[in-house]
């Protein structure tokens, strides 16, 4: 018998800490050998010219996820998964949300329900907490933390979500006593509603004001008062989907402060603008998301924070609505105002490469750090770590071989998602991922799935023990 089921040789490793050639062998999808002339294998990938980093962790996406409104998602764990694979993501976490009035424990069950057998990677459950009753808070979140659901996010806005500061205060509490991950949804409801009125009496109510009422002044001051609240009760917090400056501002004020704050953004606050949902007719309604894509200022500070370290974690937050759907974008037609177009875009294919060709082989973030950014930081941050988010031994080997040269365009008909468009069509990107393993089993190849619904398992996550961010150092 071979030492090894497989040994990927010649490849140049990349981990949040170094990048170094080494030869890498597995066996039983776990990473067993790392080094020289490891010896026999049933199978060898050769790796020359490519680079090896762990596979991508997207740690914020949308999947089946029921809403209350009639909108549906296009993507489930199948065709979800599918598509993170393709784009060199072996682990997601989508989120199993509480409808208020129900038990949490009831969400995660419909959860495991809606995924089960389905996904080609790996993948672990977030909760969303809009209902945090005193059974939700003393019997069900200890409970289910203990079990490997130990991170849940919160809202400040949408009225079928949001939390008041007081329950917002219960949930920072209770986290701090049993040990969860609490991520914020920041931005302020009142203000929101207070624009969108203003805004649709005077008739403005193109898919470009959804841009003016979810103004960046609500969210700072959302951001402001999120970090407030977890600064009184002395529990680390998250802040999800950062668009720019104002909201940095703060973030990277807590972080000076020392206090355990981390930040997270995506690829639209990158690469789209509010440009983007100024667009002929109703096509703008295909950007639009939440907090909105800023201004051209924006995205600079926002690649500044990613350089910086204010931030720890990049993700998709993949929101899947098609475009020419009833129960997607066009819910209420397009005649209708921005406020009812259901919120979010598609990314889980495209964010690596995005990140990769515009961060780091225009060498605004290294590769280390752009590893540590897609799996390493929130492998840490929602307990996955070891076990993924790096290249170590006793690791599973859920690895991306990178090529870092190849050129290509996004294209929607390429992509693996549901969705009918993609907001990067026409996207010049150089690097691209080859081939994903996960847990040692090939998920995609150059480009183009190759795992079977029902390789993912589900993942239990450990109470997370983030490290303290560093604010403007480099690293974690
Ligand atoms: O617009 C967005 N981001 N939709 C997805 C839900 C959320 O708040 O992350
Ligand atoms: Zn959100
Ligand atoms: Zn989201």
């Amino acid at each position: 018998m071979t030492r090894f089921d497989t040994l990927i040789t010649n490849g140049r490793l990349i981990t949040a800490a170094d990048s170094y050639d080494a030869d890498i062998g597995i066996k039983d999808g776990r990473i067993v050998a790392l080094g020289e002339d490891l010896g026999e294998a049933a199978e060898v990938i050769d790796a020359q010219g490519l680079w090896v980093m762990p596979g991508g962790i997207d740690a914020h996406c949308h999947l089946d996820q029921p809403l209350g409104d009639g909108a549906v998602m296009a993507d489930d764990f199948l065709t979800g998964t599918r598509s993170a694979a393709c784009g060199g993501t072996t682990t997601v976490i989508p989120f199993a949300v509480q409808q208020k009035g129900q038990s949490l424990r009831a969400a995660v069950e419909d959860y495991h329900r809606r995924s089960e057998g389905k996904a080609m990677v790996d993948y672990a459950f977030h909760m969303i907490v809009t209902d945090p009753t005193e059974s939700v808070l003393k019997e069900e979140l200890p409970a289910l933390i203990e079990e490997g659901y130990s991170s849940f996010k919160i809202y400040l806005t949408y009225d079928d979500l949001k939390l008041n500061d007081r329950e917002v205060l219960e949930v920072l509490a209770m986290a701090r006593r049993e040990g969860g991950m609490v991520m914020v949804h920041a931005e302020n409801a009142d203000c929101i509603a207070y624009l969108t009125e203003l805004l649709e009496s005077q008739g403005q109510t193109s898919p470009f004001y959804h841009g003016v009422a979810h103004s960046a002044i609500a969210e700072r001051e959302a951001t402001h008062r999120a970090i407030s609240l977890a600064e009184l009760i002395d529990v680390p917090l998250l802040i999800v989907h950062v668009s720019g400056p104002e909201a940095i501002e703060q973030i990277r004020w807590a972080q000076g402060r020392g206090l355990r704050v981390y930040g997270e953004t995506c690829p639209q606050y990158l690469m789209l603008t509010a440009s983007d949902l100024d667009q002929e007719g109703f096509e703008g309604a295909k950007c639009v998301c939440s907090p909105p894509p800023r201004d051209k200022a924006a995205q600079e500070a926002v690649w500044q924070a990613l350089e910086g370290g204010v931030f720890q974690v990049f993700s998709s937050d993949h929101a899947p609505f098609r475009y020419d759907d009833p129960q997607g974008k066009k819910l209420h037609g397009e005649e209708a105002g921005f406020h009812h177009i259901p919120n979010g875009i598609p990314g889980l294919e495209t964010r690596l490469s995005i990140l990769f060709s515009e961060g780091v082989v225009k060498q605004r973030i290294d590769p280390t750090r752009f590893v540590a950014l897609t799996a390493t930081n929130p492998a840490k941050i929602y307990g996955l770590y070891p076990r993924k988010g790096t290249i170590a031994i006793g690791s599973d080997a859920d690895l991306t071989l990178w090529d870092p040269r190849a050129r290509s365009t996004v294209r929607n008909v390429d992509l693996h998602h549901a969705v009918d468009y993609t907001p990067y069509e026409g996207l010049e990107l150089t690097g691209r991922p080859v081939l994903a393993l996960c847990r040692g089993a090939s998920v995609s190849r150059n480009g183009e799935p190759t795992a079977e619904p029902g390789h993912g398992q589900f993942l239990k996550c450990d109470k997370p023990q983030p490290a303290r961010p560093r604010g403007q150092a480099k690293g974690f």
